[in-house]
């Protein structure tokens, strides 16, 4: 694994930009993997402002999102598709039709997840997938005791996550109980993920994450099987690790 560790949300948002920025100017028709959340964003606001300079071009970008909630409509302002055009897709010249989220609407979940799967094989996987990590854990919403090598599908959400989402729905009530989420098997199979996490909320679960015993009750866990792991932390977040990568950076993989 390769750990970076910033002094805050700024400067590994740009860190985060600079690795993402490379590849796209390397493989203009790459697979991204997505992810939603508020740790993203400055990483997304950096795409668009790269975009408007003139340094990125999506138009061959083929993107692949995480999760979805199940039963809110693309419309729904809490939905993952609403969250990815308002802060992303909308921003940028992306063809749609290279944009891919799941849909928590339709009637055939389990159709629609093999369905999912396909459309990630057929593109010949994921070049790079970005990734957070919840509070109790989890990646993408694998949540505690999601087997390490499950693929998309239907997955409850943990009371923990929903207490956490509840601040964008009013009330933990209001947050819905399913969601699909690609499995851990399918994130593995990127070629290489990038992980970003920031603050103390985050600060337990990185360290269960990179100095902890793999297990499916910490699904993050999983990134230390992952021959191209890269993770970027801000100092809070950081802050219970015990081996404490501050000095002795190493170089960053290259990207092609
Ligand atoms: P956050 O969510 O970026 O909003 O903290 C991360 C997650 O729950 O996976």
């Amino acid at each position: 694994m390769l750990v970076e560790i910033f002094p805050d949300y700024e400067t590994l948002s740009e860190r985060a930009y600079e690795l993402v920025a490379t590849l796209i100017r390397r493989k203009p028709n790459c697979v991204l993997g997505f992810a939603t959340g508020s740790t993203p964003l400055g990483l997304y606001r950096r795409l668009v402002e790269g975009y408007r300079r003139g340094e990125l071009d999506f138009s061959k970008v083929v993107t692949f999102n995480l999760d979805e909630y199940v039963g809110l409509p693309p419309s729904h302002p809490q939905s993952y598709h609403h969250f990815m055009w308002a802060n992303l897709f909308q921003h940028i010249n992306i063809n749609p039709s290279n944009v891919h989220l799941p849909n928590g609407m339709v009637d055939d979940i389990e159709a629609h997840c093999d369905w999912y799967e396909e459309q990630i094989r057929r593109v010949d996987g994921i070049d790079l997938q970005i990734l957070g990590i919840g509070p109790n854990g989890h990646l993408a919403f694998n949540e505690p005791g999601s087997s390490l090598g499950s693929r998309t599908r239907i997955k409850t959400l943990s009371r923990a996550t929903r207490r956490a989402n509840a601040r964008f729905f009013g009330s933990e009530e209001a947050v819905p109980r399913h969601a699909i989420t690609m499995g851990i098997g399918t994130i593995m199979e990127a070629r290489r993920l990038l992980l970003l996490a920031s603050g103390r909320a985050k600060a337990r679960a990185v360290r269960a994450m990179l100095e902890g015993p793999i297990s499916a009750m910490v699904s993050a866990t999983i990134v230390q099987l992952h021959r191209y792991a890269h993770v970027l932390l801000d100092a809070e977040a950081a802050s219970e690790l015990a081996y404490n990568h501050h000095d002795g950076i190493s170089e960053p993989f290259d990207v092609h």
